[in-house]
């Protein structure tokens, strides 16, 4: 068995209509696994043999970008199927309550995290972190990931092409306006809160 393999929790159909069967088939079985099976091929018989994703991650961060790339990848993919789900639970704990003392309300957080993913310049990533006891929006470019660095991740959204085209062809906007208002698993970002 390949050490690595990418990772989805939910049939092609749980995310309709925000993001069709087609979206999840290509976007899972073409690229997502894709990172894998590339990681897998370039470990192999090296010294990322049987090391975890993280530390290959870590390890590989600024000397080795082919491996870190498709390491990053997988892991920020992973991530990100995990904080999409259609029936929406608000936050209830330390993200509702941070959430309440950096933002007007639950819309305006949303429309700030809208406002900052749109930002983002090519292809990445948008994320929602915890990072000195407050709330930030990152956006990452590429391969980039939070994974390794001084900040919690607690939410994430591809913003790259192939996360959207089939649904929304060149419409980028309109897939994080539907993601961030109808598809975001907020008891799953809250999880991700640091002990
Ligand atoms: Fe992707």
């Amino acid at each position: 068995m390949d050490h690595f393999q990418a990772h989805i929790d939910y049939p092609n159909t749980e995310l309709l209509p925000i993001l069709s069967a087609e979206t999840i088939d290509f976007h899972y079985g073409k690229h997502h696994c894709g990172y894998a099976q590339k990681l897998n091929a370039l470990s192999e018989n090296t010294t990322f043999t049987d090391k975890t994703l993280e530390d290959i991650i870590l390890q590989s961060r600024g000397t080795d970008p082919n491996v870190f790339n498709n390491a990053a990848q997988l892991f920020n993919h992973d991530f990100y199927w995990k904080c999409l789900k259609r029936e929406q639970v608000q936050p209830v704990g330390k993200l509702k309550h941070a959430i309440g003392a950096q933002f007007k309300d639950f819309d305006e957080f949303l429309s700030q995290y809208k406002a900052f993913a749109n930002t983002l310049f090519g292809s990445g990533w948008s994320w929602i972190v915890w990072e000195k006891d407050r709330i930030s929006f990152v956006n990452t470019q590429n391969a980039e990931t939070i994974l390794g660095t001084d900040q919690k991740a607690l939410c994430v959204l591809d913003l790259w092409e192939h996360a959207y085209y089939i649904d929304y062809r060149h419409d980028r906007p309109a897939y994080i306006q539907k993601m961030i208002h109808a598809c975001i698993n907020w008891t799953f970002c809250e999880s991700q809160w640091p002990s």
